[in-house]
């Protein structure tokens, strides 16, 4: 396993083109079953989580080509008859469960591996299931397996809100099979992420009519079929938080190229809080950190709230900061794993119950850590990035779920960062 070294110190400063979204990639590669042709996707990030969707792709029968160094990928349904999403491949990306709508609505049928627990708490799959089963689907549990059937889907009106909150992943499967369901489908309490918005787009650039996408209502007018499309996904809004935490913490200046301001709303908020300065220049994002971080108080919520996949990297952020910060995660309440490994490095936090109290210490200390998921890397990876000496990341292969190349980006803004073989 390879492991990422930091050498900190340096201070960030140029220019970085940002990917595309993972997020938006995945759902999108996975509907584009859907279509009566080829499909080519654009902007792709070169990530892991890519890759595994891909083979995924190709099991049940399409065939996927990469073009354009990699970042645009045709994919052609034509041998896809059905399918079935087998353990081996659901327990190493749990987003596998985007197939189910469009295996689903497409071809009556749909055979995925339930997700299971993560390192980041429990991830159910009820509201997957009740949507879908509103649209008529009859769906059974068996040896691990959800088994979903359909003789034909019907527009439905269904509440899609759990206690948590909306659901990305379930919108992006009942969107899905409702495009072409007979009949509207009103989904209430839906997403309205930037991803799911990316999504609804796509569906729409092959035919389906779909209304109010980025809002908690959406509608749904189903179509007998869909073309073949070429579409441009969005940005990374993810990757693009990532630097403005790391351009903050080490007092430089980058340029974020291609981010999209407007879907970074909460994320600018409560770094202008924060004291780091951020302004839109054309089409790219500039972070200027002033030296100093203030302390702030956070807490996740869904879009348009602070972003739970950017919790981590505050966190790690706010290590280094004046005084005492409160973290509160309220869309995954234990995620909170790159704690002890961020005390490991001389950071202060503890936790209690949903919540982070970080309070800010002067210095950061390098040390060997273990990244125990994407963005907990991530995480890590900022504060080595201020912490005096060397710091050692372990299991890097987490990081690549999720960012395009981070250390080459990090090293041509001036970070002494670098992969290594490892042991661990
Ligand atoms: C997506 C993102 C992930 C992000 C998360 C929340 C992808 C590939 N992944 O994951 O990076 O962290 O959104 O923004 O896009 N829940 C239920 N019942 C369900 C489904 C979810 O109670 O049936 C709960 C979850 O436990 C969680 C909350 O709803 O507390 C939000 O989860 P959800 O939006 O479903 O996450 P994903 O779509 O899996």
């Amino acid at each position: 396993m390879e492991k990422m070294i930091i050498e900190g110190g340096a201070c960030l400063r140029g220019t970085v083109e940002i990917s595309g979204a993972k997020n938006a990639c995945l759902p999108i590669m996975a509907a584009s079953i859907m279509a009566e042709g080829p499909c080519v996707i654009r902007n792709a990030p070169r990530v892991s989580d890519v890759n595994t969707l891909t083979e995924m792709l190709r099991f049940i029968g399409a065939t996927v080509d990469f073009s354009d160094n990699g970042c645009s990928v045709r994919i052609d349904p034509s041998g896809v008859t059905g399918g079935d999403a087998p353990y081996e491949m659901v327990k190493k990306m749990r987003a596998s469960i985007c197939f189910l709508g469009p295996l689903l609505a497409r071809f009556g049928r749909a055979s995925i591996s339930l997700p299971g627990g993560c390192v980041i708490g429990p991830r159910p799959i009820g509201l997957h299931l009740k949507g879908l089963a509103a649209l008529g689907a009859r769906i059974e549990l068996n040896h691990g397996y959800i088994e979903a059937e359909a003789d034909g889907l019907r527009g439905a009106e269904v509440f899609l809100a759990g206690r948590f909150g909306p659901s990305v992943l379930a919108t992006a499967n009942v969107m899905s099979a409702a495009v072409l369901a007979g009949g509207t489908t009103r989904i209430i309490g839906a997403a309205c992420e930037p991803e799911i918005v990316d999504l609804a787009e796509f569906l729409i650039s092959m035919g389906a009519r779909i209304r109010g996408h980025g809002s908690h209502i959406l509608e749904i007018d189903g179509v007998e079929g869909l073309s073949a499309s070429e579409y441009t996904i969005i940005p990374d809004r993810i990757e693009a938080g990532t630097f403005m935490a790391a351009a903050a913490i080490t007092g430089g200046e980058v340029v974020l190229a291609g981010a999209r301001h407007d879907h970074l709303g909460a994320v600018v908020d409560k770094l202008a809080e924060a004291g780091v300065e951020i302004r839109r220049d054309g089409e790219s994002v500039v972070v200027k950190g002033t030296g100093s971080v203030r302390n702030v108080d956070v807490a996740t919520h869904h879009y348009p709230g602070f972003p739970t996949d950017l919790q981590a990297q505050l966190t790690a952020l706010m290590t280094v900061s004046e005084g005492i910060s409160i973290i509160t995660e309220k869309v995954f309440p234990e995620r909170f794993m790159h704690v002890p490994e961020l005390n490991r490095m001389a950071a202060n936090i503890s936790i209690e119950g949903p919540s982070a109290i970080v309070r800010g210490v002067r210095e950061l200390s390098g040390a060997p850590v273990m990244a125990s998921d994407l963005r907990a890397s991530a995480a890590l990876i900022i504060a080595g990035l201020v912490a005096g000496g060397r710091t050692e990341v372990n299991r890097v292969y987490h990081i690549d779920r999720g960012y395009d190349g981070i250390e080459k980006k990090l090293s041509a803004l001036g970070a002494r960062i670098w992969r290594e073989k490892g042991s661990l």
